[in-house]
């Protein structure tokens, strides 16, 4: 939820630092495009150089085209969503504080912000915004003011903020210096020769360096193009943890294909690979050498909770079904925001699991705090290095989907899965629930997904023209059992947000409960049918909701597996996707319907990438 870049580096005053401040916002669009902005520092201290725009950052290009900012020695950038205020030019980022001098950019909220503003206006400040960033540069300009020195004077505002923010900060008088302070929100450093970087994620400087380094909570950050200094918020120095990125520019580019949404679909195979890959020793026993925790805490586990919120919650729900069968420890699975603010039964031996792609949501990471607090180990399954979810958590287990960037979740969804099979398989393993071989017989089965697949992609021309056909469709229902379950949810999720169609996913058993209700001639129905192989199918129970609702008139659009001839005297379409063990079909099943709801939003003209109202990092409750 908005992206932020810093830049400090040019020796002599150039163009880089709003090369870097653009290119780096055109990496993180993703995380908001409500508004964008950069301020540019030029050498000398004579100057202070900004430009915003409500919209997307094409806007911002186009009037940074019309007309260009001077060249300068350091940059702040910053793309919005907002929160506090409409997203007009004016309420854009950076704010200025009061002698035009000073600028600063917000990711976050500052909860007490009326407060702080009513101070402001009681002391005659006069601001022009309605966000609670503007309240900062004033608070941090008039603190500059007094004490000359940037870092002091962030330092101190942040101490008297409430919420959550990382700000970044620039100052006319030192042209070599951009500060930063995180507080709940993202901020990681990226490190240069003779430059250095700051980003909300790692993709804003990637494009210059894999060499980064991971900021704390309450901290601040300062940066010349030769250092980088950290204090705590109490003014004690701090030592960073260092790290390499473990991926390069070229994957977060689209690569050819149109959109980066239909990129991450087809990188699918290599994501479920990759996050396979090295999890064996070589008597074929797991190894989850990542995890970090003791074997005698997971031995102990007599609950599993998951936390997680949207599409990485449905990953949850497909680990509920294979964590118990394999391990027998029960399984709930909660969203992160309903689980922080219940009471939930929580102690010593329960395992919280927190999903996320960002690492960044702030339900999730308020939910694990919140674990932590009752005494739970909490795991974290997460996909960014570098983010505050691993780093609050006591253990991690790494995802390896490579940078998602369009908003909407794909291939992150598929390598959550996949990392909570491995937990499963590895707790089975730990606990002895199932035998050596039955666990190898699940890895191999779970190594052949890749290929697999690869085969849905290679036949989507099925489905794309079934999209591009519906592309006037107000409503679409989808049914599922079992696994079936959370895989119709996350179909219909992601034709909401990307078609912005209707849509409900259902538990197909609770059809005659009430959603056959609406059924009506010719309304769409996916049905995701499980395997008619295995001892307990629910094959033939699917068969007759597919049936009910034919009889009733709906279109019966339907996901079945290769081979099963049952199927077809009832589906108006069948979309086959290879044979695969019950538990791990939704790797497979998932993907026409991703395909899906991608075509059918492109038919209608949509974008994407970054549907309305959304951001991929949630960073604010
Ligand atoms: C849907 C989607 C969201 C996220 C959710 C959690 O396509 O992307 O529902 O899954 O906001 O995000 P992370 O996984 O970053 O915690």
């Amino acid at each position: 939820m908005c992206g932020i870049v810093g830049y400090v580096g040019a020796q002599q005053p150039s163009g880089r630092p709003l090369e870097v401040a653009m290119g780096g916002l055109a990496r993180l669009e993703y995380r908001g495009y409500d508004s964008a902005g950069v301020a540019v520092v030029t050498l000398g201290g004579a100057d202070l150089a900004t430009a915003k725009k409500a919209g997307k950052l094409a806007n911002l290009t186009a009037l940074l085209e019309a007309e260009p900012l001077p060249e300068g020695t350091a940059s702040i950038g910053h793309t919005r969503w907002a929160t506090h205020g409409a997203p007009n030019d004016v309420n854009a980022h950076p704010h200025l504080s009061e002698d035009g001098r000073l600028a600063v950019i917000h990711n976050g909220i500052v909860e007490n912000f009326v407060q702080l503003r009513a101070e402001l206006e009681g002391a005659g400040v006069v601001l022009v915004s309605e966000t609670d960033t503007e309240v900062v540069a004033h608070l941090v300009g008039a603190a500059y003011r007094a004490t000359g020195d940037l870092t002091e004077s962030l330092r101190t505002v942040a101490q008297r903020l409430e919420g959550t923010f990382t700000l970044l900060a620039v100052h006319a008088d030192v042209p070599d210096t951009v500060v930063g302070a995180r507080h709940d929100s993202p901020l990681v450093v990226g490190l240069g020769e003779g430059e250095n970087f700051l980003g909300s994620d790692v993709a804003a400087f990637i494009a210059h360096t894999r060499e980064a380094m991971e900021l704390g909570q309450d901290q601040v950050v300062t940066l010349t193009p030769g250092s980088v200094s950290v204090i705590g918020f109490d003014g004690v120095v701090v030592e960073p943890r260092r790290f390499t990125v473990d991926w390069d520019a070229a994957a977060a580019e689209k690569g050819g294909f149109a959109s980066f949404m239909d990129k991450e679909i087809h990188d699918q195979p290599q994501a479920v690979a990759d996050t396979l890959l090295g999890r064996t020793d070589l008597e074929g026993r797991l190894v989850l050498d990542d995890l970090r925790v003791d074997e005698a805490v997971l031995r102990q586990v007599d609950k599993i909770i998951v936390v997680a919120c949207g599409t990485a919650a449905y990953a949850g729900q497909v680990a509920k079904y294979a964590i118990e069968h394999w391990c027998r420890i029960p399984v709930e699975v909660e969203l992160a925001h309903e689980f922080r603010y219940r009471d939930p039964v929580v102690d010593a031996k329960t395992l919280v699991v927190a999903v996320s792609q960002s690492g960044e949501t702030m339900d999730t990471l308020m939910a694990v705090r919140h674990a932590r607090e009752q005494g739970a180990t909490v795991l974290a399954i997460v996909n960014t290095h570098g983010s505050t979810i691993p780093r609050e958590s006591d253990a991690v287990l790494y995802t390896h989907a490579g940078p998602e960037v369009a908003v909407a979740s794909t291939k992150a969804f598929l390598a959550q899965i996949t990392a909570s099979y491995l937990l499963g398989l590895y707790l089975a393993q730990l606990r002895g629930t199932k035998f050596p071989d039955e666990i190898a017989e699940s890895f191999a089965a779970l190594r052949a997904i890749p290929e697999k697949i690869q085969q849905v992609l290679d036949a989507a021309e099925q489905v794309r023209e079934t999209a591009r056909s519906m592309a006037e469709a107000t409503s679409v229902l989808f049914l599922g059992r079992h696994v079936g379950f959370p895989v119709a949810m996350e179909g219909a999720l992601k034709l909401k947000e990307l078609a912005y169609i209707h849509a409900e996913g259902f538990a197909a058993g609770e059809l005659k409960h009430g959603p056959i209700a609406l059924i009506e001639e010719g309304q769409p129905v996916f049905v995701v049918v499980p395997s008619p192989r295995g001892r307990h199918s629910l094959h033939s129970k699917v068969i007759s909701n597919i049936q009910e609702i034919r009889a009733r008139g709906a279109r019966t659009l339907v996901i079945a597996e290769e081979g099963d001839e049952a199927v077809l005297p009832f589906a108006d379409e069948v979309f086959f996707v290879p044979q695969t063990p019950v538990l791990l079909a939704p790797l497979v099943s998932v993907v026409p319907l991703q395909i899906f709801a991608c075509e059918l939003a492109t038919a209608k003209g949509l974008d994407v990438d970054q549907p309305r109202n959304l951001a991929k990092s949630v960073t604010v409750e």
